[in-house]
């Protein structure tokens, strides 16, 4: 099965919407000289809630070939839900994905299994992919060695799930995130195989084959290269790169 390249930008709480609309015009440029070379690979930014409506008028007006999506979702569809955002609202302003289960949420939000099983279910209820993240902490990986925590954060996250809607699922260990010590590509390779073994008992054969696992964590355009060689790794959800202009534009025109 041949799965497109998928390099996602989370850029966390950074970048207003001012900053936003300057770095998605220069984006704009590299993303057409990069078809010049390659076109396979396909690029999302994930900016703050705020910055969505100013990402989607660049990208409607211009015809950019940028996908965007929101860092978060709640699970509920609308209601008292003070600070929440729907999915309903993200997919108004036609972002295809959102991202849910970062480590940040589940750390700083005490985001749990079930919420994030409930975001996924309300992601497919509004038609967006989700980007789902799992990955262990440095004690998980001494304890139970790598794949254990994010294959057990996998079949929780997917309970219930329709299998015949896009996932996307992200690897990301806890101890890459912002560190600068990326995991080696033979690491990432390793647990990615893992989830696709579970994703074939959770999805069936063929959606598992389709399903694309990312790497995140510490990724740059020195090494994206390296993850992308490995065959489950399926391209990149990059953080603090994303947020260099010079730097997320080399990393989407990688070369294996
Ligand atoms: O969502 C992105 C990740 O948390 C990776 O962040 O590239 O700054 O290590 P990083």
């Amino acid at each position: 099965v041949k799965r497109t390249p998928f390099i996602a930008g989370n850029w966390k709480m950074n970048l207003d919407h001012l900053q936003a609309i300057a770095f998605v015009q220069k984006l704009a440029w590299s993303l057409a000289d990069a078809k010049h070379d390659f076109a396979d690979a396909e690029v999302a930014v994930f900016p703050p809630f705020t910055d969505l409506r100013s990402v989607q008028t660049l990208v409607s007006a211009d015809k950019l070939e940028l996908a965007y999506g929101g860092q978060d979702v709640s699970a509920h569809d609308s209601g008292a839900y003070t600070g929440e955002i729907s999915g309903a609202f993200l997919k108004a302003l036609d972002a295809k994905y959102v991202i849910i289960g970062h480590s940040e949420r589940r750390q700083y939000h005490g985001e749990t299994d079930a919420d994030i099983n409930a975001k996924v279910l309300a992601a497919q209820r509004h038609d967006l992919v989700p980007v789902l993240c799992v990955g262990e902490t440095a004690e998980d990986l001494e304890k139970h060695g790598a794949s254990a925590v994010p294959v057990a954060q996998l079949r929780a996250a997917l309970e219930s799930v329709d299998a015949s809607k896009e996932i996307v699922v992200a690897y990301e260990p806890v101890w890459a995130i912002g560190s600068g010590q990326a995991a080696t590509p033979d690491q990432a390779q390793q647990v990615a195989a893992a989830l696709r073994t579970v994703l074939v008992e959770l999805l069936g054969e063929e959606a598992a084959q389709a399903t694309r696992v990312l790497y995140g964590g510490s990724v740059k355009a020195a090494n994206i290269a390296s993850f992308l060689r490995e065959p489950d790794v399926d391209g990149a959800l990059v953080g603090g790169a994303s947020l260099d202009i010079d730097e997320f534009s080399a990393i989407v025109r990688f070369k294996k």
